[in-house]
């Protein structure tokens, strides 16, 4: 299967075979470049960026990199390869055939669950469209552009999805998720993270390290989709995943491997004195940690959900790694157990494991943070310091579900209002932290050079340097 890149849109679906399909797109081609020049990375229209794009979808090697013009990016749409006589594996339907074309009464629910995975991709360019004028080295403005057009090619690949199997309303949503925007109060993005801030670069790691991680999982559960174009969709969306989630994790992690560095060498590890270096103290670390991954767990929703039971029924959304689990794959009697707030105290409770798969995904979620946050402790380790980063309990600082205004602490105690109050400061950023933070953002634009709140990476892009010109300006 490989990709036609002769045509307008790049694609492995022989475009060119479905005129009505092809003009559609076409159609929305230049909406899509419009929203890019006008809400896509500031300033960035007329560089040149090392970026890679895909060639091909096979696993051995389908990226090919090179400078391009953002604008000039070749997004497209790649479907992994189809499996042949692949079978639902998973809910009412599991052994039957997938299906290619999608049934009448299948088509709100599924158009729903598109549009919202859909949302999260432009969202999160819009939020980090600013974080090119305060970057800390050419490497991490590359890998933010990086980011920022493979988001924008997974709004290409639910679009696709949206105009080929959802005919005029698709077409409606596909023109919606140019119009809303993040943050905007009379048309936002749909989910609660995605109109959040991404000020500064610490946020911007923290963003790809948590919440570009939960797109993992989401895209994870529907790539074990009976209706086989999402799967696919899906399928190749995680291949580009995974970068955004070495960006985070390894931005993370050279931030504290700079700060130990600083620490060590002055021998000093109170904040105001680690600030004092021009570095990142350890516990605002941990607080943006806190609020990146709480706001994070809520993507998941209720732990309790009829949706979440219906789209398992109906073979549209698996768990993640579905077919690696050992068990009957319809779960009518399963049960699962989640946690629930009982007065102060938090107590389990056994539920039908197809009613709680939001808080599975969840759970398989924090486990996947927390081997994370282990490596980055391992930084910390070497240097003999004592510090060690702690992921937040599931019920801190919720705003959806069973733990929705409850306070809980990040150690999962469940807390007074007073309690709340006097410690609210040491477990989320505060503003003073923001303007700390922002305070260190300056721009670094000259190859090999990082800013010295960071570390450079352990090695480059493609085999390239640490002082490569990842970007030109012209
Ligand atoms: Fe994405
Ligand atoms: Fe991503």
């Amino acid at each position: 299967m490989s990709i036609d890149y002769a045509s307008k849109i790049p694609n492995n679906v022989d475009l060119d075979q479905n005129r009505q399909l092809q003009r559609a797109l076409e159609h929305w081609q230049p909406k899509y470049l419009e929203w890019w020049r006008e809400v896509g990375p500031v300033e960035s229209h007329s560089s040149e960026v090392y970026l890679r794009t895909a060639v091909s979808v096979d696993s051995k090697g389908w990226a090919q990199f090179g400078y391009v013009k953002m604008p000039d990016y070749r997004w497209g749409i790649f479907l992994a390869e189809r499996e042949p006589s692949r079978k639902i594996g998973f809910g009412s339907h599991k052994g039957q055939a997938v299906f290619e074309e999608v049934p009448g009464e299948l088509r709100s629910t599924l158009r729903r669950i598109i549009v919202t995975q859909g949302d999260t991709e432009p969202a999160s360019v819009e939020q980090q469209r600013f974080l090119g004028g305060t970057c800390p080295s050419l490497y991490d403005l590359r890998n933010l552009y990086q980011v920022n057009v493979e988001e924008g090619r997974h709004l290409w690949a639910m679009v696709y999805l949206l105009h080929a199997h959802f005919g005029r309303d698709g077409r409606e949503e596909g023109e919606a998720l140019l119009e809303r925007r993040s943050g905007d109060a009379d048309k936002p993005r749909i989910l609660g993270a995605f109109n959040e801030q991404t000020p500064d670069w610490l946020a911007f790691f923290m963003f790809t390290f948590l919440t570009d991680r939960d797109g993992k999982y989401q895209l994870a559960a529907l790539a074990e989709s009976g209706f086989d174009p999402l799967a696919r969709s899906t399928r190749f969306m995680l291949t580009e995943e995974a970068h955004h989630l070495f960006v985070g994790e390894t931005g993370v992690g050279r931030i504290i491997q700079r700060t130990v560095e600083a620490m060590k060498q002055h021998k000093v590890e109170a904040p105001d004195q680690v600030r004092a270096l021009g570095v990142i103290d350890l516990p605002t670390i941990q607080r943006y940690l806190n609020f990146h991954f709480s706001v994070t767990l809520d993507l998941y929703g209720g732990e309790i959900s009829s949706n979440a039971s219906t789209f398992y029924a109906m073979g549209l959304k698996g768990r993640f790694d579905e077919s690696k689990i050992d068990d009957d794959h319809v779960l009518a009697s399963a049960e699962y157990k989640l946690l629930d707030l009982a007065g102060d105290r938090l107590v389990d409770k056994h539920v039908n494991a197809q009613l709680a798969l939001n808080e599975r995904l969840r759970d398989d979620y924090i486990a996947d943070c927390q081997a994370g946050v282990d490596r980055w402790n391992k930084i910390i380790d070497k240097s003999g310091l004592p510090f060690r980063f702690k992921l937040a309990h599931k019920a801190f600082n919720r705003k959806i579900g069973t733990f929705a205004g409850a306070r809980v602490s990040p150690d999962g105690e469940v807390v007074g209002e007073a309690k709340w109050t006097h410690h609210a400061a040491d477990w989320l950023p505060t503003a003073e932290d923001h303007a700390f933070v922002r305070s260190l953002m300056g721009r670094v634009t000259e190859a090999g050079k990082y800013a010295n709140w960071i570390a450079p990476p352990a090695r480059g892009i493609d085999n390239k340097g640490v002082d490569f010109e990842y970007v030109r300006f012209a």
